[in-house]
């Protein structure tokens, strides 16, 4: 289901510029409806969190309207097996002076959102040991913060901790900074030896931008085991 024009009137005072996330916003949305995650990690809170969030609320009814039919002949009966009860971990330190991040706990309560929250505020580099171990593993991590440091970091510290059957993990701004670019060539480089197997790595690049203008995908592939369902598509 498409955001209505009311929730774009409410989500516009947090959206920046600088923070580039006008299309990655909607394909968060897109993305959570089509993967279904029911733990999920944000890093840097702003414009795309109420996104995320409605996301959530979206697959909730969803799933409410699915189970009124049952007998449906495409529905996998071990998805429906699981009950559907998604939260999204939210972690800003607000450090940033031009983020909206500080806005968007308010915001996720007036919009009726913040049940699918929770908001802490740390700092990413230093919370690896921090996080709840019930929460995991993460099915779906967006981050988008910081620089090289902290992309490194933040993959040798979470990588661990994404859904081994298939979760996925976007960084934001990969493509186009030099820093970030040598990131992505190092995990591509785990990707051709040691890890083929571990991962899956797509990215996007909206080419009309300099800057925030692009995202890398990674799925996490180790146990994943495809179930072949029909014999054509
Ligand atoms: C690029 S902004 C996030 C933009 C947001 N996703 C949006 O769509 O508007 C980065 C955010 O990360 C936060 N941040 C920076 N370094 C951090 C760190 N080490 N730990 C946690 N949060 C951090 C900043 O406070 C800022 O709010």
């Amino acid at each position: 289901m498409p955001y209505t024009e009311e929730f774009l009137e409410k989500v516009a005072p947090l959206y920046n510029e600088q923070m580039g996330t006008e299309n990655m916003a909607p394909l968060l949305h897109s993305l959570i409806n089509f993967h279904r995650p029911q733990r999920l990690l944000e890093v840097g809170a702003g414009y795309t969190t109420p996104f995320i969030a409605q996301a959530l609320r979206d697959v909730v009814d969803a799933r409410a309207q699915e189970a009124t039919d049952p007998d449906n002949p495409n529905h996998v009966a071990e998805h429906y097996a699981v009950p559907y009860a998604p939260k999204l971990l939210c972690i800003d330190n607000h450090t940033l002076p031009s983020s909206t991040s500080a806005k968007v706990q308010a915001l996720m309560g007036e919009m009726g959102l913040d049940d699918l929250v929770d908001f802490v505020e740390a700092d990413i580099t230093e919370y690896s040991e921090q996080i709840d171990q019930s929460f995991l593993p993460l099915d779906f991590v967006w981050f988008d913060c910081g620089a090289l440091k902290e992309y490194f970091l933040f993959f040798n510290n979470f990588w661990r901790f994404v859904n081994p059957k298939g979760g996925l993990l976007l960084m934001h701004s990969t493509l186009t900074n030099l820093e970030i670019s040598t990131f992505i060539k190092s995990i591509k480089l785990l990707q051709a030896t040691s890890d083929f197997n571990n991962i899956e790595i797509l990215s996007l690049l909206e080419p009309h931008k300099k800057a925030q203008s692009s995202v890398t995908m990674f799925r996490r592939t180790t146990e994943v085991e495809e179930t072949i369902y029909t014999l054509q598509p």
